[in-house]
């Protein structure tokens, strides 16, 4: 070989394997030799509190979809307010409604124990997930670990990332786009309201003055209308709650997508998913109805998808020793974001 060929021949090794070392490389068995407890550890934390607070697993999946959806699932929305870090835990959509922030504190401080310096708090919240959802009588699967910990957190991203319940149909699509996520990937992601609850302030517009009409949604199914202005009186405390899946609260089934055909869809972006008439994700609300098991799957590979958006891998990043602050920082221990014993007192079921 030629040295011009020779050279050649290296550019196209080394071009043709960027892809692979850029990609993250997740492992199920990332911790099989340095934590070999994780798995337990997590599922017994978490099968404790739920014993006193049934709405946990819903919480969890939720943090992880938080934070995935900012600057990828690095575990920035753990990080407190310092000068330094500009939390996203007062970012509209996560303030005084993310919920589950001491839970994975109790988690990371039975692992330091366990496993001094070795678990992510990123990876944590990937695996809490999936034990939430196994917890609550959903799919079960291998979650691929090996997240870092990132040294930063973005407040404005929040805001501009997370989608409003008041989003279209075509909003959502894009706001999923962003993060490299389909239409297959929104609906069966949307499927995670099928535990768990809602403050009045997110959806109370659809019950009394819906896009400035005067009126109700008309996409709201009347009995459940009313149902909601009982628990949601206008010009109320917008923080009272009630449950995103009106038949099966907690429990993780397709019960979700059928309570759409009645218009019995909470927020406005889960009643959206039919209402809008968008033929193609109509289909796959309608495959989901017939076949849970074909939900579950999705849900499955949508998890799976998301917890890789924008990870960090290898030598980025850090293992946080705590999860509300970046290493080498004790400042800005208090978290803002939980009132979860004043929420809880209100719920109110159908
Ligand atoms: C499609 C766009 C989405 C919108 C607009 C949306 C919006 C919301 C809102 C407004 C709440 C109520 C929060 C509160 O009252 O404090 C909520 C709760 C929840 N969301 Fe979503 N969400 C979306 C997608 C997702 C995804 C992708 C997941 C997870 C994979 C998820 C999981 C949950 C869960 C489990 C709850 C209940 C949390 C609890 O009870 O603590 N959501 N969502």
């Amino acid at each position: 070989m030629n040295s011009l060929r020779l050279s050649f021949f290296c550019v196209v090794v080394v071009l043709g394997a960027l892809p692979y070392f850029s990609y993250a490389q997740l492992d199920p068995s990332f911790y099989a030799s340095t934590c070999s407890n994780l798995s337990s550890i997590v599922r017994e934390v978490l099968t404790n509190v739920s014993l006193s607070d049934p709405r946990m697993p819903a919480s969890l999946i939720r943090l992880h979809f938080h934070d995935c959806f900012v600057q990828g699932c690095d575990a920035s929305i753990l990080l407190n307010q310092t000068d330094e870090i500009d939390s996203e835990q007062t970012a509209f959509p996560n303030d005084n409604s993310i919920r589950g922030l001491d839970v994975v504190n109790e988690i990371k401080t039975r692992l330091e124990n366990a496993c001094p310096g070795i678990v992510s708090c990123a990876d944590i919240l990937a695996l809490a997930a999936e034990i939430s959802s196994e917890l609550a009588g959903g799919p079960v699967w291998e979650v691929p670990l090996g997240r870092r910990d990132g040294f930063s957190a973005n407040q404005t991203l929040a805001n501009e990332n997370l989608p409003a319940p008041s989003l279209s149909i075509d909003q959502l699509i894009s706001a999923f786009a962003n993060q490299g996520l389909n239409i297959t990937d929104l609906v069966a992601l949307s499927g995670a309201h099928t535990i768990g609850r809602a403050q009045c302030r997110f959806f109370v517009d659809r019950l009394y003055n819906f896009s400035n009409t005067g009126n109700p949604d008309p996409t709201l199914n009347t009995t459940l209308l009313q149902s909601l202005q009982g628990i949601c009186p206008n010009g109320g405390p917008g923080t009272n709650l009630t449950n995103l899946d009106l038949t099966t609260p907690d429990t993780f089934d397709s019960n979700y997508y059928s309570n759409l055909q009645l218009q019995n869809g909470l927020l406005q972006s889960d009643q959206e998913l039919l209402s809008a008439n968008n033929t193609d994700i109509v289909a796959i609300v309608n495959n989901f109805i017939s076949n849970q098991t074909l939900f579950f799957e999705n849900f499955k590979a949508s998890m799976i998808k998301m917890g890789n958006i924008g990870v960090l891998t290898g030598s980025q990043g850090e293992i946080r020793s705590q999860c509300n602050s970046v290493n080498g920082n004790s400042s800005g221990l208090t978290t803002t974001a939980t009132k979860e014993s004043s929420q809880d007192s209100m719920v109110s079921s159908l």
